[in-house]
């Protein structure tokens, strides 16, 4: 059976479940998103992705046309639907339909998506021996011209570095900044771990701030470890 997808306040099955050409999520990447775990039914971190998007919106002047209550109803309603336990969740916002301009002042109505569906992103196995990853020569963009701390349907930049990576024989690419200092990789925040101490760059760098590096950090404290 294929999946039901909340869409603009109703579940239509995937196969409904289609947006418009002239909506500018798909024309100018005009939109936000948050991509949201549920371990054994327990969405991770809901509240604090459900902020993390607001300030995206924000950032972007985007009107959310829900409240938070309603969107964690909502994305806990897309995961009974599907009787999903362990989910990939992916919650999008977009600036809506409206004409070929870039104007977004001309799509009156945003468009909402959930999607919960089983997601591998990587074999078991690199896990737990690790993964190779190379340095990409596509730097991440300044957040001078755009706040990297918005998480955005604009990915390009990610993509090329990702794309680097694979013609490498890598599957994941180290993004830096425009100056050459680590920042993270492709859709993942990076770490050093080593002699107690855990390492990642800070916040101010450029990097999106993670909600699993949030925890990361939680949870290298709670054991006593130094973080810088
Ligand atoms: C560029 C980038 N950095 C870091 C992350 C990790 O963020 P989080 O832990 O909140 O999923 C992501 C996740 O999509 C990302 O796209």
């Amino acid at each position: 059976m294929g999946l039901l997808i909340y869409l603009n306040g109703t579940f239509v099955p995937e196969e409904q479940a289609t947006v418009s050409v002239f909506d500018h999520g798909l024309l100018y990447g005009d939109g936000v998103f948050e991509g949201i775990r549920s371990y054994n039914c327990n969405v991770f971190k809901l509240k604090e992705h459900l902020e993390r998007l607001k300030a995206s919106a924000k950032y972007i002047m985007l009107d959310i046309p829900l409240s938070l209550d309603e969107l964690e109803e909502a994305v806990i309603q897309t995961l009974q639907k599907n009787q999903l336990k362990d989910a990939y969740i992916r919650l999008v916002i977009t600036r809506g339909k409206g004409d070929l301009g870039l104007a977004p002042w001309k799509c009156p109505q945003p468009t909402v998506f959930i999607i919960a569906d089983k997601i591998a992103l990587y074999p078991r196995d690199f896990y737990e021996k690790g993964l190779d990853i190379v340095t990409a020569s596509t730097r991440r963009l300044s957040s001078a011209a755009f706040s990297t701390k918005a998480k955005t349907l604009n990915y390009l930049n990610n993509i090329m570095a990702k794309i680097e990576g694979k013609n490498a024989g890598a599957l994941e690419a180290l993004m830096l900044s425009q100056e050459g200092y680590v920042l993270e990789c492709t859709g993942d925040n990076i770490f050093i771990f080593n002699n107690k101490e855990l390492i990642t760059p800070p916040e101010h760098t450029g990097i999106l701030k993670g909600i699993t590096r949030d925890s990361v950090i939680e949870l290298a404290r709670e054991k006593g470890y130094r973080v810088a």
